[in-house]
């Protein structure tokens, strides 16, 4: 219920507090869901296919059921039809992927569970997994784009144009047509994919880390087929997520049967390897951009067509071409997307999930044609830099790419740069400098919020909202301490349980942003009926005090533009309702960030360094700004991990990931990452949401990678396009 009545910020909501729960998390006596204990808890251990495509022929399970401590062994044939077949979060359901848990003979993927063994220990359990014997009746999967299985799909209804690419391009003055890929990358957090089910009666209790505790409470209720009501799901903390825990996966379900069938709480911890498929990742990508300009820089002409990974069972296509392409004005546009059905586990949202590969291509191709236009990149996104988008013409809400710029390009030192390829050398060192522009779509969600007023002036606020490290709690704190005008050490708050009022999925990048809103409203509210017009803050507690009320206590749920009024109603069926970016009929909503990246890479051994990173950022109103730092500075860190690290390795003979592990997998150390500053550009935005928030999950990760392959080619001559780029793609100058 957007209303006139929020006031302005009057400070709190903008102050750098340290984090509500630092002291329960530096001192361990946070509860992941892990850690909660539970009285007689037997132990799940799943096995998953090694195969990545078939039929089990058989399965002997008689050296595992006998060993001691044992109790269950479930499998397709004593699970099968128990849980019911439901939707991908995609196709409008609940799940990372629709191939039912344990629900037939048939092998999807590798990696997907083929029985899960109940058993007195973790390590009985584990034991006893280890003797089930299978035979399988294996088909040849298609591992990726270029498997003799893959099927490959044009998906029409993404198709984008305006005026007339072809002709436009085939008769400019300077053009660009280059191809780029990016690979498969694996999000693992540290806290592992747990789950722990316990019945009551009829009632079930799901301790499982999550970014939509909704979405687990009411996937779960379609799958076993009972009333929502009776499930309550609880997370107080999640160990990062990133996008994979956003989904209800394969394992929720059998851990909750297994509890039901023995009468005892079942904990199942999946096991690093085991995370590398259980849930949603970042699939390799291909790109075909084209861009054509006139001799001063201006654009005339843009095409952007993406190919992207799916499974055989759903269709995910993220699209980010329909960002890219509305970055800059242009009057000939052009975008496509493909997808190809593989015999894999359906990828999903990983941090910037369309972003991070579109904006790799785009913003890399664009650095090619400053280049062929020998314009300094930063003088070619000002030539084309617009308010309006330039496929539908809306108005952005707020716009200060060039703003963001202007800052970090100052901070970086951009004005001492030479323009050659080559020519900063520094010693035995070819030092290369590159930008990029960041974007990300600002999405608002609907939620629901709970503010209780005492007398004495404490406030309690709750919430079913998450706390993946990104600063929740703290947040909320500090927005029903501001609307309330009381001190941020007088709230309490209460997120990640079910029983709460609902919230949006920390996903998006909309949680504060949503949260917040909805937080106003309920504080708005309790004014209300303290006959405050809400124009002022420091007086509520007075009032409180004068009314001879003890207690006041208000619920509000807030609807975000451009959504329909049933999206409330979905909110409290677990449906994600959120709008915003580039899909509103109105409006264009993106926050927008700069990036810079120094590169060393040394003249004999060709190590390859990126030495410095500066990123500005324009977010709307930052309420945490020492939160927000740490999501800015943590996501510039993973973009230069995705752009000089990871890669999860596909064997094409069985579709399995090799390096599905920590210590193969390339992750940066402290000794990769050198010198990091993110710094945000003050930006107003009234029109976003009544918070005025843009969001700062997932930017900072969009820029990093285009602007260390602009830096590679900076210090190099050579252009690399596809990541990651290694040693190995240095070898010799160009
Ligand atoms: Mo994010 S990839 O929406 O958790």
């Amino acid at each position: 219920m957007a209303d006139t009545l929020f006031p302005k910020a009057t400070g709190t909501m903008g102050q750098p507090y340290r984090r509500y729960e630092a002291i329960e998390k530096v001192n361990g006596s946070a509860t992941y869901a892990s850690d909660v204990k539970l009285a007689k808890t037997a132990h799940a251990y799943l096995l998953t296919s090694k195969i990545g495509r078939g039929v089990i022929r058989s399965l002997d399970l008689i050296k595992a059921s006998m060993i001691p401590g044992v109790i269950d062994i479930l499998t397709h044939q004593t699970v099968g039809d128990e849980i019911k077949q439901t939707q991908a979060l995609y196709s409008g359901g609940y799940v990372a992927d629709s191939v039912r848990p344990l629900g037939s003979a048939e092998i999807a993927y590798w990696g997907q569970p083929v029985a899960m063994v109940v058993a007195e220990s973790f390590e009985i359990a584990r034991e006893a997994a280890g003797k089930i014997d299978i035979s399988y009746d294996i088909l040849e999967p298609a591992s990726s784009f270029d498997s003799a299985a893959a099927e490959m799909e044009a998906l029409e209804p993404m198709n984008m144009a305006v005026g007339d690419f072809s002709a436009a391009f085939a008769g400019a003055p300077v053009k660009i047509d280059a191809r780029y890929s990016t690979p498969v990358q694996h999000h693992n957090a540290m806290e592992l994919f747990a789950t722990q089910c316990v019945w009551d009666g009829d009632h079930l209790t799901v301790y499982e880390p999550g970014q939509y505790l909704n979405n687990i409470k009411y996937g779960l209720a379609e799958q076993l087929g009972i009333d929502a009501e009776r499930i309550r799901i609880i997370n107080r903390y999640v160990g990062g997520a990133f996008g994979a825990k956003g989904f209800l996966t394969q394992r929720t379900a059998l851990v909750a049967i297994a509890a039901r069938r023995l009468g005892r709480p079942v904990k199942l911890v999946a096991t690093r390897e085991q995370g590398f498929f259980l849930s949603a990742y970042r699939a390799e990508t291909r790109h075909h951009v084209q861009l054509a300009a006139d001799p001063t820089g201006r654009l005339i002409a843009t095409r952007h067509e993406g190919w992207e990974i799916t499974s055989r069972a759903d269709t995910l296509a993220l699209g980010g071409n329909a960002i890219t392409l509305r970055l800059y004005a242009c009057p000939n546009i052009e975008g496509r997307v493909n997808v190809a059905k593989t015999d894999r586990s359906t990828p999903g949202f990983m941090r910037g999930p369309g972003e991070v590969p579109y904006g790799f291509a785009f913003e890399s191709a664009l650095d090619e044609l400053a280049y062929a236009l020998d314009l300094d990149p930063i003088e070619l996104r000002r030539v084309n830099d617009t308010q309006v988008e330039p496929i539908a013409g809306l108005p952005y809400t707020s716009r200060s790419l060039m703003q963001c710029f202007d800052a970090a390009g100052t901070a970086f030192g951009w004005e001492k740069r030479t323009a050659a390829p080559g020519s900063m050398r520094d010693g035995d060192w070819l030092v290369g400098w590159g930008c990029a522009a960041a974007f990300y779509p600002t999405q608002v969600g609907n939620s629901a919020a709970r503010v209780r007023l005492s007398s004495d002036g404490r406030v309690h606020v709750s919430s079913a909202g998450h706390e993946l490290g990104q600063g929740m709690y703290t947040m909320m704190a500090q927005v029903a301490a501001e609307q309330l005008g009381v001190p941020i050490e007088q709230v309490t708050v209460s997120l990640g349980d079910t029983d709460l009022p609902p919230a949006i999925v920390a996903g998006g990048s909309a949680g504060t942003a949503s949260v917040a809103t909805a937080i106003m409203a309920a504080c708005d509210a309790i004014r209300r009926r303290l006959g405050l017009d809400g124009a002022g803050n420091g007086n509520a507690v007075a009032a409180m005090q004068k009314s001879g009320l003890g207690t006041i206590e208000e619920f509000a749920e807030t609807r975000a533009h451009g959504l329909p009024p049933e999206s409330v109603q979905g909110m409290y069926r677990g449906r994600v309702a959120m709008s915003g970016g580039v899909h509103l009929p109105d409006r264009a909503q993106l926050t927008f960030g700069a990036q810079f990246a120094e590169v060393r890479i040394h003249a004999r051994t060709r190590e390859l360094r990126v030495s410095r990173a500066v990123g500005a950022f324009a977010a709307g109103r930052i309420i945490n700004p020492r939160t927000a730092h740490g999501q800015l500075v943590g996501g510039m860190i993973w973009g230069i991990s995705s752009a000089l690290h990871e890669q999860t390795e596909i064997d094409p003979r069985n579709a399995s990931y090799i390096n599905a592990n920590l210590a193969d997998y390339l992750l940066p150390v402290n000794a990769d990452i050198a010198d990091v500053q993110a710094i945000m550009v003050p930006e107003e935005d009234n029109l976003v949401n009544a918070a005025g928030v843009k969001g700062v999950g997932e930017v900072g990760t969009v820029g990093m990678a285009a602007a260390i392959a602009n830096a590679v080619y900076h210090a190099t001559g050579k252009r690399l396009r596809d990541l990651p780029l290694r040693i190995e793609h240095v070898l010799e100058e160009a």
